[in-house]
């Protein structure tokens, strides 16, 4: 049962008396300090300081509407008052089983000093880990509809900070990642990356995607994104290199516009997650208790799942989505393969891409309108594979590609959405590659985000499960949906089969920048780690060994994990498939025992209503050792464990798929100590005796 403890508490900031006096608000353990100042002009600035290190220098707040056409920057405050919340909520699912969410919150009524008398709010909540803040726009006849031209929020960190950054673009966030101090990004340059994929949306020189990941010289760790993105487009940031300030950018529509709004409505949260250590970063639920508790009154049909599926076989030239080449993956017999290995290895779902009608058209020849989400290839008995799947106890898992075709896919969806509840499918993963249609609209604007949600409260009507490729980075309304049980929206392994792919400190990164949002579908467990096995001629591969593909279940958090790779390469390795049978995918508790982004993550968790516990381990290009207290465990209990390992001649490119297995029995003062080959890893299952 959840239980909630609201405590109103107004604190006196400051004697009003003051001229402009500034006001205050520390996180409930004291470590972090929000200052909110407001000057003669009426300019209203933050900054926030963690254990007295900055983290955030005077910064801007603020918005500039094109309609009416004025700016929100100087303001009279006209009310201050503050609350302490506590409370702790269960997830439906999730890395813990219950979240405490503690705050002092701090909120602003204020009125623009123009004639048109704009009134907003601007509410900050301060937790141990980190703030949130967002803009207000209280019902009024002067904004009864008004246009955002830009938001004028700035994020001064104010030093040159190490950054793990990816180029500003409104359509794509499916870029490796730089590493570079803020002074040196590049946006430009790391935007032109031959991987054949349309990246014209760049922004320009300065401009980088949240989540942003940064560490600074004093060690402190910061991450700036933002929670609860509705009715908004998302938001990038500009450095202005002259003092390390960070502008924002939203994205834009086809007139320049940013967002459409009628009051009441409000911004999404803007974040910022601070701590003297990285694993604080990881550990952290701001994002999270930022979203709206959720909608769903009875989830018993949201179900964290693993799939396997008629997939990585098209990415690796095996076979097509489309069935005029005569390679079509998606058949009848194709399939059953699929079900029965998953059927064998309890394994939830088979994903099936390449089903229906329309895939000669897509990509390549960019048709609009070219899928209509009910019309199966000949070659595809969706009846009888309907039945074969449900006497196999395995659940279709449904593909809806749209190629960017919104408007044609929302015109569809109820009736898609019925054909798939027909056919006992109720998870389905969506897809929007190429170019937004209408035209103008980008995949990170306010239109799309709009059309996110509009599909997840659709598919909440439905009782249908998603996970979204290409769509914005997420925020966080996993909570409010929790039928949303994971995106892309990052760069996945899948590169690895057809472009230069993901260096080995993509995994170690991920989890600081994209997965700060929510889980990501990355597709782990990729065995066959050169890829030449259908197209000889291929120099790609998959940047890792075999054991850091399985240490990826446990470190890349998410309640949809696909085993990516085609049954026939795991059945020549069934004894390190056991790991990925084994793994589970709903957590009562996670420890993050050790992480540096771009180097090294280490994580255990605790399955779900049972006592087994898994820990993955991974690395970057530099050979490692993790050791490591099972402290974790508990007390008086021995366990079995099964360590899956690198070999020690194991190297991510010259030897990747060499690995041992080894298991014993161990208590919680057993200390493991595990070599990982360069791009290597390791996955550990624990078991009570
Ligand atoms: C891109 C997705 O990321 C990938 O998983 C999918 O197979 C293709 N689009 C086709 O929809
Ligand atoms: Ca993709």
């Amino acid at each position: 049962m959840k239980q909630v403890f609201l405590l109103f508490l107004v604190i006196a900031i400051q004697a009003q008396s003051f001229a402009n006096p500034d006001y205050a608000c520390s996180s409930p353990d004291g470590s972090l300090r929000l200052t909110v100042s407001h000057n003669d002009a009426g300019s209203l600035h933050y900054s926030l300081l963690y254990k007295k290190l900055d983290v955030i220098k005077s910064s801007m707040l603020g918005l500039e509407l094109s309609k009416p056409k004025l700016s929100l920057s100087k303001f009279d405050i006209t009310a201050v008052d503050s609350l302490i919340f506590d409370e702790s909520w269960k997830p439906v699912w999730g890395e813990v089983s219950s979240i405490r969410n503690h705050y002092k919150q701090i909120r602003f009524t204020v009125k623009e000093k123009s004639k048109a008398g704009i009134v907003m709010q601007i509410v900050f909540r301060v937790f141990n880990d980190g703030i949130g803040f967002r803009y207000i726009f209280p019902e009024q006849a002067a904004i009864n509809h008004f246009i955002i031209a830009d938001e004028l929020t700035e994020f001064n960190v104010g030093q040159n900070h190490k950054a793990f950054w990816i180029p500003g673009n409104y359509d794509t966030n499916e870029f490796p990642y730089n590493i570079t101090r803020l002074g040196d990004i590049d946006a430009e340059k790391a935007n032109d990356i031959d991987d054949g994929l349309s990246r014209e949306s760049l922004i320009g020189k300065n401009a980088v995607q949240t989540p942003l990941m940064m560490k600074a010289d004093n060690g402190l760790y910061i991450n700036i994104h933002e929670a609860a993105l509705v009715n908004y487009p998302a938001m990038h940031l500009l450095i202005d290199k002259s003092n390390f300030n960070f502008h924002t950018q939203l994205v834009p529509d086809a007139y320049n516009n940013k967002a459409y709004l009628q009051a009441p409505s409000q911004s999404p949260w803007r974040t910022v997650i601070v701590s003297n250590r990285a694993t604080d970063i990881l550990s952290s639920k701001t994002i999270l208790n930022l979203n709206d508790p959720s909608v769903i009154t009875d989830p018993s049909y949201i179900k964290p799942q693993k799939m396997v599926g008629v997939w990585w076989e098209m990415h690796v030239n095996k076979s097509t989505w489309e069935k005029k080449s005569g390679k079509h993956g998606a058949y009848t017999e194709n399939v059953k393969r699929y079900i029965d290995f998953a059927s064998l290895h309890k394994i939830d779902g088979v994903l099936v891409e390449g089903w229906n009608v329309g895939w000669e058209d897509w990509a390549g020849n960019w048709k609009e309108n070219v899928f209509d989400f009910i019309t199966p290839y000949p070659d595809y008995d969706i009846d009888e594979l309907t039945a074969y799947a449900k006497s196999k106890g395995v659940k279709i898992i449904m593909h809806h590609e749209t190629s960017g075709s919104v408007s044609n896919y929302e015109r569809f969806m109820d009736t898609a959405y019925r054909y798939m509840l027909n056919h006992d499918m109720n998870t389905v993963k969506t897809g929007y590659v190429g170019r937004i249609i209408p035209r103008g609209e980008h995949h990170d604007g306010q239109w799309m985000v709009n059309h996110y949600v509009r599909v997840i409260s659709k598919m909440t009507g439905y009782k249908i499960m998603l996970d979204a490729h290409e769509p914005v980075r997420p925020t966080g309304l996993h909570r409010t949906y929790p039928n949303w049980l994971a995106c892309e929206a990052a760069r996945g392994n899948e590169f690895n089969a057809w472009s230069k792919g993901n260096n080995p400190e993509h995994e170690t990164i991920l989890p600081f920048t994209r997965l700060m949002g929510g889980p990501m579908d990355y597709t782990p467990g990729i065995f066959h780690i050169k890829l030449n096995q259908f197209d000889t001629s291929s120099k790609n591969q998959v940047h890792t060994t075999l054991c850091k593909q399985l240490a990826l279940y446990v470190t890349m958090y998410s309640p949809l994990q696909m085993a990516a790779d085609l049954p026939e390469n795991y059945n020549k390795h069934l004894d390190a498939f056991k790991f990925i049978e084994d793994v589970a995918v709903d957590w009562d508790d996670t420890k993050i025992l050790e992480a540096e982004p771009g180097d090294y993550i280490t994580i255990a968790r605790k399955e779900k209503g049972k006592g087994n516990w898994f820990v993955g381990g991974i690395t970057d290009e530099q050979a490692r050792k993790s050791v490591f207290k099972c402290d974790f465990l508990d007390a008086g209990k021995k366990y079995t464990v099964t360590i899956y390992r690198d070999a020690s001649n194991a190297d991510w490119k010259s030897n990747p798929e060499a690995y041992t297995i080894e298991k014993k029995i161990i208590d919680k003062n057993t200390e493991l100590n595990i070599p990982l080959a360069p791009g290597g890893g390791f996955a550990i299952s624990i078991i009570p005796q």
